[in-house]
């Protein structure tokens, strides 16, 4: 079995490669990231070295054309690689159905961007890069589901506001718990950022020690165990890391160390397809990479121009986006209390206790100690533009208010919601019922369509209008509007964009 691994490059081959002019360079030079180095350089106090490292690799892995040397696709059978289209009845020794981890799709695709491609890398995709699923193997297209790529951008900010979420959740459940060991029995409404997310009841059911029952049936929007889920439509991954891997493998058919160890669940003769290194270096590259914008503040900042109009028009969508009760879910700001994004993460819930695979992380040199970390302030290296006044803004970093708090304009509650029957799946592979989807962001919508988690919506008026179930008040709301109403909260939401420098200069 071939693996990715170089190994130790014998000196002649090495300066004969490093003589050899760029363009010669062919894929196979793209060698694995060592965890292991970024970890010496946390520990040798070269922290933000280890960051932009495994920045730069995880932009080069993010991007890179992966062949059947790096173990890319899978073996699915008749001799194929890939597939659009989810094969359980390929189900012979080898084939599709019988990979594992089970496989969901796929293998579709040789780079992440060739899905993460709208308007420019890392961004959304279009409907030709829908991803269709057959989670449970079920061989009948009318229950597959269909999934719009979404965009990569600055996902540290998601994953930093689940956490603090969460720990805000768990403290409540906490001392809930010792109210109810004191008195019997008690009930919470648990509250993070302002978001509520239903109540849990504890009751005591032996004293010494206390031990508590606790009732988790009224929670509204979030797992039992508190944990927030942003990512996926469904709002069902914690981390950007377990995203990763499972998009590693269902999409490109690249299975990391950390998902199978040392074997070849894709039967496709490649061992070790990407390293714990790699997948911490593809991790931090999503979390840094340069936030959502809106044409205000670039017009702010003298990069694009506005009308006093066309600023009159979105401040009134603003207002209107609220009075029509779009921001109960769509939340638009929030404030992240400690902004440092930490891979792996130092909260309960977000860190892999095992790997997929049943290894320990520390033992893959994953750990706290050693975490490589981020001020999403200030280090994201991304549209740092230079001003005409000589100054820097770190567009692509988090904002900060005066106090110089990071503030996040994630417009999402982080809730999972009922969408009602219009916007259902057709299976619930979850069991968290077919119509239940994450409150989307909203940050860069402008620049994401076709819209919804199928990419049913060509456009924002009829994303909207799709709205059902728990949002069906607000739906009405939006669609008894004036016309001009109407298309004041359209105008606003395509202020939301997705920018890069890189791209637009
Ligand atoms: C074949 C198309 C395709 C390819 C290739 C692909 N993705 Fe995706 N990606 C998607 C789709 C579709 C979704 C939404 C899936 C869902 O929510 O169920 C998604 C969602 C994500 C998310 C979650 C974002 C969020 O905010 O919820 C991450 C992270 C991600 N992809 C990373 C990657 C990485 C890393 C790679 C390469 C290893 C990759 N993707 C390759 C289509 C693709
Ligand atoms: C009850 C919570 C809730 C309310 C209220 C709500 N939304 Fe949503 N919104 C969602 C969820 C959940 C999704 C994802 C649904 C899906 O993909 O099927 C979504 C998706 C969207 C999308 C598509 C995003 C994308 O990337 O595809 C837009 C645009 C949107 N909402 C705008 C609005 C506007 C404007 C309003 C007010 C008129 C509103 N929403 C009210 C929960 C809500």
């Amino acid at each position: 079995m071939k693996q990715r691994y170089l190994g130790v490059i014998p000196a002649t081959i090495l300066a004969a490669v490093l003589f050899t002019p760029l363009a010669v360079f062919s894929e196979e030079t793209l060698s694995q990231v060592d965890q292991d180095h970024l970890n010496d350089l946390v520990k040798h106090g070269q922290g933000n070295v280890a960051f932009l490292e495994a920045f730069e690799a995880g932009d080069e892995l993010s991007e890179f054309d992966f062949t059947a040397d790096h173990g890319v696709g899978a073996n699915i059978g008749e001799g194929r690689r890939f597939t659009r289209f989810p094969r359980a009845d390929l189900d012979g020794d080898q084939e599709w159905a019988s990979h594992f981890p089970k496989r969901e799709g796929g293998a579709n695709a040789t780079s992440c961007i060739s899905c993460h491609s709208a308007p420019f890398a890392n961004g959304a995709g279009g409907v030709a890069m829908n991803v269709v699923l057959d989670p449970d193997h079920t061989g009948d297209p009318s229950q597959y589901l269909e999934r719009n790529t979404t965009s990569l951008f600055a996902l540290s900010i998601p994953q930093r506001l689940a956490e603090e979420m969460s720990v805000e959740l768990y403290l409540q459940r906490e001392s809930a718990r010792g109210l109810a060991c004191s008195q019997g029995a008690t009930t919470v409404a648990l509250v993070a950022k302002e978001v509520k997310f239903g109540t849990l009841s504890l009751t005591r059911i032996n004293t010494e020690p206390c031990e508590v029952n606790i009732d988790t049936s009224q929670l509204a929007g979030i797992d039992a165990d508190l944990v927030v889920r942003p990512f996926g439509w469904k709002g069902n991954h914690a981390t950007i890391r377990s995203f990763t891997r499972d998009a590693a493998h269902n999409e490109l058919g690249l299975q990391a160390t950390e998902l199978v160890g040392a074997q070849d669940g894709d039967f496709d003769g490649v061992i070790h397809e990407l390293s714990v290194g790699d997948v911490t270096a593809l991790t931090l590259y999503m979390a840094a990479l340069e936030r959502p914008v809106s044409t205000v503040e670039l017009a702010e900042f003298g990069l694009i121009n506005l009308t006093e109009a066309q600023s009159a028009e979105i401040a009134a969508g603003e207002h209107l986006f609220t009075t029509v009760g779009c921001s109960s879910c769509h939340v638009p700001s929030m404030e992240i209390a400690n902004p440092t994004f930490s891979e792996p993460s130092r909260v309960a819930g977000y860190a892999d206790i095992l790997f997929p695979d049943g290894s320990n992380p520390g033992a893959h040199g994953l750990g706290s100690d050693t975490a490589v970390t981020f001020d999403m302030r200030l280090d994201p290296p991304n549209n740092q533009v230079l001003l005409d006044d000589g100054g820097v803004y770190y567009l692509g970093a988090l904002e900060t208010d005066a106090k110089g708090k990071g503030t996040a304009r994630w417009f999402s509650d982080f809730k999972r919601h009922d969408m009602g029957p219009a916007l259902s799946d057709p299976s619930d592979p979850l069991g968290m019922g077919a119509s239940v989807f994450m409150t989307r962001s909203l940050a860069g919508v402008g620049s994401t369509g076709p819209w919804l988690h199928d990419g049913r919506a060509t456009t924002l008026d009829e994303a909207i209008l799709a709205h059902g179930g728990e949002a069906a008040a607000s739906r009405h709301a939006y669609a008894a509007m004036s016309e001009a109403d109407a298309a004041r909260i359209v105008t606003y939401l395509e202020s939301l964009i997705l920018f890069s420098a890189d791209t637009e200069h």
